[in-house]
């Protein structure tokens, strides 16, 4: 069967991705995950903050008078910039030793949420051999002080789009005030990809104890539902490439997926469940089912559902929850 799919303009051999987690972490993971089938992997995520805090650091060193270079603060200052750059570093030491030990494409990740003074680290990433970059623009809708939340993605995407030339993908919530008009305005940024969605923090409650009981670290696959509904809605309306996220955990999964129209498929939580082993489970299931429906290539069938949404998405929902639910009594 030929799986091959283009991600973001790289030939990827299949189209599960490894998403950001620290399955990514390392290059013995990396390692691993190639060698049971990933098509590519996205790296567990730098922080905006720690970039910051190194060009902070920098400026603070290069100010200070080394003839008075003594107090205890500084000292500690400095074991910690010590420390942060050893990170930032570590990080692009790994992209460099993934590049060298693999040959599947290494998407380098951001996790941010502002256009400060960390985009240069872009740079730095690309230098270092990052195939593509996915921006994880982790702004919080429960954050009340940010009044310009969506120019935020705007103003990001547009600082490193003139940094950088590889491909750059924009990892997104599903918390836009009309979600629909904002991933098509996106999508029409110039960026190659949007990964749908991301996935937030959701405490629950302990009703005996009365406190916030610990979330979930892991999806389960109740929470693809929304990621299929609105690969669907934009696959067909959008000017780059979907990645479809969360909560997509077996083989029929990236099959509903790619039938509603995503190019490529990340998974995290399911190899945290079931080992990476999961990834040739799902290549296997893709395969099998391909050859019983007759197709040879991921392209044949891709977003074949998703037309069914057809010219009007809302006018389509709006039919069909008349037709189901209105007989109900
Ligand atoms: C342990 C763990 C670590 C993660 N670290 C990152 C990260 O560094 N950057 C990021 O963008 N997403 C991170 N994620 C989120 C995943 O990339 C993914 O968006 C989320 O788990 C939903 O996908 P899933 O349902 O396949 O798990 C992490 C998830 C897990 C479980």
């Amino acid at each position: 069967m030929n799986l091959t799919t283009s991600y973001l303009g790289l030939e990827l051999k299949n189209p599960i991705i490894v998403g950001s987690s620290g399955l990514t972490g390392t290059l013995d993971g990396i390692v691993s995950l190639e060698k049971h089938g990933a098509g590519a992997v996205v790296m567990k995520s730098i922080f905006e903050e720690e970039i910051l805090l190194e060009v902070k650091e920098q400026v603070k060193e290069a100010e200070k008078n080394p003839m008075i270079y003594s107090g205890l603060s500084e000292t500690l200052d400095y074991i910690d910039l010590h420390i942060r750059e050893d990170n930032l570093g570590k990080f692009l030491q790994l992209i460099r030793d993934a590049k060298k030990a693999v040959s599947i494409p290494i998407i380098g990740s951001i996790n941010c949420i502002s256009n400060e003074d960390w985009t240069h680290f872009t740079k730095r990433m690309e230098e270092a051999g990052a195939d593509a970059l996915e921006l994880n623009i982790f702004l919080n809708p429960a954050d009340f002080k940010n009044k310009e939340f969506e120019k935020a993605y705007f103003r990001i995407i547009e600082k490193v789009l003139a940094t950088v030339k590889i491909p750059v993908a924009i990892k997104i919530s599903k918390y836009f005030t009309r979600l629909g008009l904002s991933v098509k305005a996106l999508s029409e940024t110039g960026v190659s990809g949007l990964v749908m969605f991301n996935r937030f923090y959701s405490p629950d409650i302990d009703i005996e104890k009365m406190v916030l009981s610990t979330p979930q670290m892991f999806s389960t696959r109740e929470e693809q539902k929304e990621t299929l509904r609105w690969i669907a809605i934009m696959s067909e309306r959008v000017n780059c490439d979907l990645a479809a996220s969360t909560g997509i955990h077996t083989g029929e999964d990236v099959i509903k997926m790619l039938l509603a129209g995503a190019t490529a498929i990340q998974v995290v939580s399911t190899l945290y469940i079931n080992g990476p082993e999961q990834i040739n489970k799902m290549l296997t299931k893709l395969n099998h089912w391909m050859s019983d429906k007759g197709f040879d290539s991921v392209d044949q069938f891709r977003g074949k559902i998703s037309r069914k949404y057809g010219a009007d998405p809302a006018a389509f929902e709006r039919m069909q929850f008349m037709k189901h639910f209105s007989e109900i009594r």
